[in-house]
């Protein structure tokens, strides 16, 4: 018997096939809703090739009420939500901030909408550690713990900053509201899960991170020049206060970071704690040049590089402080970067044309023998 139903808002992407993997194999059933923006149906595919079940899936717009409406009242068993859809390319959001206002702020409303129209009350969201903007504005506070005030510099950040406050505002009202009217309020929760950088594959080779456009972060760009795909990685920027000038990211394993929301997922209908941020990371920082030698070790030989200037809105150092979540949530990364890279080496190299081609026979035989 399932454990619960989970709708997963951007479930066929990347972060969110992979949770929708995780709560399979941990016997939720799941039901993906995605417009395909940036992700493909394939990942259904890989999903039930890897754990032999398949989430049920609908081709909808997080923003479009109706649709959403339509997808709980055909599942009133969904009691949680899992919400990832949304737009995130930090460049881009300066370029086209009504865009990433109208479908990350704008559909989180609309899904919350519907979300209490068909009393699912327990919403677990995708934030992210863009919110506390350069915690090196305050002396001590890398690692960064959830207390480091929030101040995202740049657009993308704002809008998860905006959707932690509707979600905190809607989850609080609603309990307060019930709490009034003598009814039970302790079903309303909310995760704000702030992640630090994902990165990786699954060990099998078969799935991984396969975006619609020119990826932009580290690791699938360095994975692309490692193809030859692209001629050399641009390094943004030497000259930070870091060990060799290069920002400091905390590289957490794909694997691991679906992990991180089973275990949210459980500590809200467990506890029922009402609102809660936790950070999703491993604590450990890296620098541009060292993931650069990390994922060139894996590869075999040197990853050619050039050094051009800041990008607007980075910043210097992102590293978690994860305490709080290793001790309330009882998790914490148990892959290492080195693992991350290896893994995401496997699922390019095999894998040239991500999900636009069928994985390699060899890799499929080796997930059905269960050595992967
Ligand atoms: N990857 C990262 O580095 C990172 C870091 C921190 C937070 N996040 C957040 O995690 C979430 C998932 O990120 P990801 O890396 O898996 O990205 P992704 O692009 O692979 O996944 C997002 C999914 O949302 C879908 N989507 C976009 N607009 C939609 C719309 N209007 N309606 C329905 N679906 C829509 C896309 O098609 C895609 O499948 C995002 O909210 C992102 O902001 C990502």
């Amino acid at each position: 018997m399932a454990v619960g139903t989970v709708l997963v808002a951007g479930g066929t992407g990347y972060i969110g096939s992979f949770t929708a993997l995780a709560l399979l194999q941990n016997d939720y059933e799941v039901v993906i809703i995605d417009n395909l923006y940036n992700s493909s149906k394939v990942a259904l595919d890989r999903i039930e090739l890897i754990c032999g079940k398949r989430p049920a899936f609908y081709q909808v717009d997080v923003t479009d009420e109706p649709a959403l409406d339509e997808v709980f009242a055909k599942h009133p068993e969904i009691d949680s939500v899992i919400h990832f859809a949304a737009l995130k390319a930090i460049g881009e959001s300066g370029d086209i901030p009504l865009e990433y206002y109208k479908v990350n702020v704008g559909g989180s409303i609309s899904l919350l909408r519907s979300m209490s129209r068909h009393n699912v009350a327990n919403i677990v969201f995708s934030s992210s550690a863009t919110v506390y903007g350069d915690a090196t504005r305050f002396p001590d506070m890398i690692p960064i713990p959830e207390t480091c005030p929030i101040e995202a510099t740049n657009t993308y950040g704002r809008t998860k900053v905006m959707i932690e406050t509707v979600i905190t505002d809607h989850i609080n009202a609603e309990r307060r509201k019930a709490q009034q009217a003598d009814k039970p309020y302790e079903q309303w929760n909310a995760a704000l899960l702030r992640y630090f950088n994902p990165c990786g594959a699954h060990p099998s080779g078969i799935m991984g991170e396969d975006p619609q456009g020119v990826p932009y972060n580290l690791l699938p760009l360095l994975g692309k020049v490692a193809t030859g795909e692209r001629e050399k990685l641009m390094v943004y920027g030497d000259d930070y206060a870091s060990r060799d000038g290069t920002a400091i990211r905390d590289y957490i394993h794909v694997l691991d970071l679906a992990e991180g929301h089973l275990a949210a997922l459980n500590y809200l209908r467990e506890h029922k704690p009402g609102v809660r941020a936790w950070n999703l990371g491993s604590g450990r920082g890296s620098t541009v040049f060292e993931m650069i030698k990390a994922f060139s070790k894996v590869v075999g030989h040197d990853l050619p590089y050039e050094v051009v200037g800041r990008r607007q809105g980075d910043v210097l150092d992102l590293t978690a402080n994860p305490a709080l979540a290793n001790k309330e949530l009882g998790w914490r990364t148990k892959l290492t970067l080195e693992d991350a890279c290896a893994d995401l080496w496997r699922w390019v190299e095999n894998n040239p044309k991500g999900y636009r081609q069928d994985p390699p026979a060899k890799l499929l035989e080796a997930l059905k023998a269960g050595k992967a």
